[in-house]
């Protein structure tokens, strides 16, 4: 049944826009589908706004934790043991702190399209955008784009205009934020929808004339980036009955709504009141303020936001040398925005456990403009990168979540309760109680990887897996640290445990149609020769790889590489079997999303092949499996964000981050002039395309 058609716009208030949605579709308000670092081919500028120059630093996973080519030759034996008994194999490697739970089963859907949509057979049929480095965002003959909204562009109805030389923190606050990362979008009828989009980064550099540092810079530009951080809501509509979609900039706009570095928030969950979250101005460890650094995210079956507090260590200053902070690479010198030259709390020798705030998955109510937002401790701490929900086959709630920095980890949350359709407040209590998993991956060519991205033996870089148990509620699974420590301090606990050093995992999406789970392995120019296995093969790895994962009913899962990236004529490169003199060029995959037809889309961060970033799509089964075309390219030192595919498939967002962010570029001397051309200065901004004659995408 379409959604659009069902539902009745007008009178409804958001909460009963919520009820009807699910009323109408049993299921998510989201209905459409959702659609991104120096060692990529990132300029110095993204990396030390992005990430605080995370690639210069050394890598903050020294654990004695096996390399997976280092267990390789114990496989086999392994394998015995784990076919002797599932539930015994979890615990391989974890602390008898407690009872091992119950693993739900996301399972393998199966494979019939439940959904009334179509397969990914192959009907994509567009012609291919050529690798570029125009200043401009590139589209498939045929199609349209549009700009739907910029940073500055008013957010709340009494938002100022933006001024790029006046700017202040009061009409920062107002407007849309800076760099914009992950979209999604809430239907309200065919012709309105409330658009969310994280704002995860400032780059001072191109935001203020003359800045330098942030010891030089003013304390309103300190205020002004704060304000900049976040991310916003706002009500677009459609144009006509076309895919483009545009702000809506006159009436109420009851929801719109703007969250910054400063918005008052709570902690949920089992860590919440810790004595780790602790701080003079909270004495009770509940009420952070604000989120910092929010890249990708998910959203709910229920119509919340979850946004991923990613890079969020390098905003603080003198962080105490603790085991801990090392492992979070928490800066112990005074460098970066100096956002404590305002807010003390930025400053750990004052503040100690402030940092221990940042580095959640924050859920938002884009419906409720009052409601505080909630920081999730049930789902671990650290570089999160996104939230992927899904309903298992049991019932319960799985929320996939990728640890974005070289040698980091896959994870997955399952809640102890069963999501239930419609009853929301039930289902606002699932991210509270619930297992938090680390992953690990084996591969079945023990011996056979070396380095040359030579396919093994068995034609496939694949294997078998296990969602390793860290903790429970209140009880930890893991050896010498409590739960609230496991929570706090997750990438700790994952070292203890075995988990598989993984080559910077971004976005994790799962396939509507096949139930199959994907993660955006992005790049990893610091693994070597020495540490390479089958689900990370390359040493030096520059252009990243895709990894398909297929639960299995023991809590066990397989999983392949459909994708390894880069030059088609590159030897080491991977296009599930593809014919390779037919694919596009790709390198750093980071947010992934599918179309209704299971088609995965997948954007990009730091081309290293000499284009500008862009989004592709590749049909993931049928016989144009590993048929990877590009379908846009962002302009000139951009990375492509957010993107998500309409569920009538009519239209594609992406969210342009950092367009123009290149060495040298100032605002007195800019390399883009995207999106407004002319001499403007480059704005950070969400997009539409669509098909300029009304067509499917892509099709
Ligand atoms: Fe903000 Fe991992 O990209
Ligand atoms: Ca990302
Ligand atoms: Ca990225
Ligand atoms: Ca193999």
């Amino acid at each position: 049944m379409s959604l659009h058609r069902a539902f009745t716009p007008g009178s409804a208030t958001g909460r009963n826009v919520r009820a009807e949605l699910l009323r109408i579709c049993g299921g998510p308000v989201r209905k459409f589908l959702p659609l991104i670092s120096h060692q990529g081919g990132r300029s110095a500028l993204t990396c030390q706004f992005r990430c605080g120059n995370a690639c210069a630093h050394g890598v903050a996973n020294t654990s004695g934790n096996e390399y997976f080519g280092d267990i390789a030759a114990k496989a086999l034996s392994r394998r015995g043991m784990l076919r002797a008994g599932a539930l015994g194999a979890v615990v391989v490697g974890v602390g008898a702190a407690g009872a091992v739970p119950a693993l739900a089963d996301p399972g393998a859907e199966p494979e019939v399209a439940a959904n009334g949509f179509g397969w990914g057979r192959g009907d994509l049929r567009f012609t291919p955008v050529a690798p570029n480095t125009a200043d401009a965002l590139t589209v498939p003959q045929g199609y349209s784009s549009s700009v739907v909204v910029r940073w500055g562009d008013p957010v709340l109805p009494d938002a100022p205009a933006f001024d790029f030389d006046n700017q202040s923190a009061a009409a920062q606050a107002k407007q849309f934020g800076y760099n914009c990362d992950y979209v999604t979008l809430f239907p309200m009828g065919h012709h309105r929808a409330l658009l969310w989009v994280n704002h995860e980064y400032t780059d001072e550099n191109l935001m203020f004339r003359g800045y330098t540092n942030g010891a030089a810079a003013t304390e309103e530009q300190i205020r002004i980036a704060l304000a900049a951080h976040g991310g916003s809501v706002v009500e677009i509509e459609r144009r006509g009955n076309t895919g483009d979609w545009k702000l809506v900039t006159r009436g109420r706009r009851r929801y719109n709504r703007r969250i910054t570095a400063q918005t008052p928030m709570r902690f949920s969950g089992p860590a919440a009141g810790s004595a780790l979250l602790k701080t003079a101005a909270d004495p009770e460890g509940r009420t952070p303020l604000g989120m910092l650094n929010n890249c990708a995210g998910g959203t709910t079956p229920w119509g919340t936001v979850l946004t991923a507090e990613e890079n969020f260590n390098q905003y603080f200053v003198n962080g105490p040398r603790t085991p801990e902070n090392a492992r979070y690479s928490i800066p112990t010198g005074v460098s970066g925005r100096r956002f404590d030259r305002v807010e003390e709390r930025f400053d750990l020798a004052k503040h100690p456990n402030e940092v221990n705030r940042f580095g959640w998955i924050v859920e938002i109510d884009p419906f409720d403009p009052q409601s505080t937002p909630i920081k999730r401790t049930a789902l671990g701490r650290f570089a999160h990168e996104a939230a992927t929900t899904s309903v298992g086959r049991d019932g319960r709630l799985v929320v996939y979540m990728g640890d974005d920095s070289r040698f980091e980890y896959v994870y997955k949350f399952v809640s102890k309760e069963r999501y239930i359709p419609g009853f929301d407040r039930h289902n606002r209590t699932l991210l509270d109680e619930g297992t938090l998993y680390v992953a690990r991956f084996t591969g079945d060519s023990p011996g056979e990887i070396d380095g040359s991205g030579k396919l093994p033996a068995d034609g496939a870089f694949d294997g078998t897996g296990e969602w390793i148990p860290l903790v429970s509620g209140s009880e930890s699974f893991v050896d010498g640290m409590s739960a609230e420590q496991v929570l706090v301090f997750t990438r700790l606990a994952a070292d203890k445990v075995g988990a598989t050093k993984m080559d910077r995992p971004e976005d994790v999406e799962r396939n509507p149609v096949t139930g199959a789970v994907y993660v955006a392995l992005t790049n990893n120019g610091n693994r070597t020769a020495a540490q390479v296995d089958e689900a990370n093969p390359r040493p030096s790895n520059k252009h990243g790889h895709v990894l398909e994962l297929v639960e299995q009913r023991d809590g066990r899962f397989t999983w392949s590489l459909p994708l390894v990236c880069g030059d088609p004529n590159d030897a080491t490169t991977y296009f599930a079997g593809f014919d390779k003199t037919k694919v596009s060029p790709i390198s750093c995959p980071d947010n992934l999303a599918f179309d209704r037809d299971g088609n995965l889309w997948i954007s990009t961060d730091g081309n290293q092949l000499g284009s500008n970033d862009g989004l592709f799509v590749m049909p993931v089964r049928g016989p144009e499996r590993g048929y990877l075309r590009q379908f846009l390219t962002v302009p000139f030192a951009a990375e492509t964000c957010g993107p998500l595919v309409t569920d009538d498939q009519r239209s594609v967002f992406v969210a342009v981050q950092h367009p123009g962010e290149s060495d040298g570029a100032t605002p007195d001397n800019p390399t883009s002039h995207w999106p407004d051309g002319g001499a403007s200065q480059p704005r950070p901004a969400v997009a539409v395309v669509w098909h300029s004659r009304g067509k499917k995408i892509g099709a």
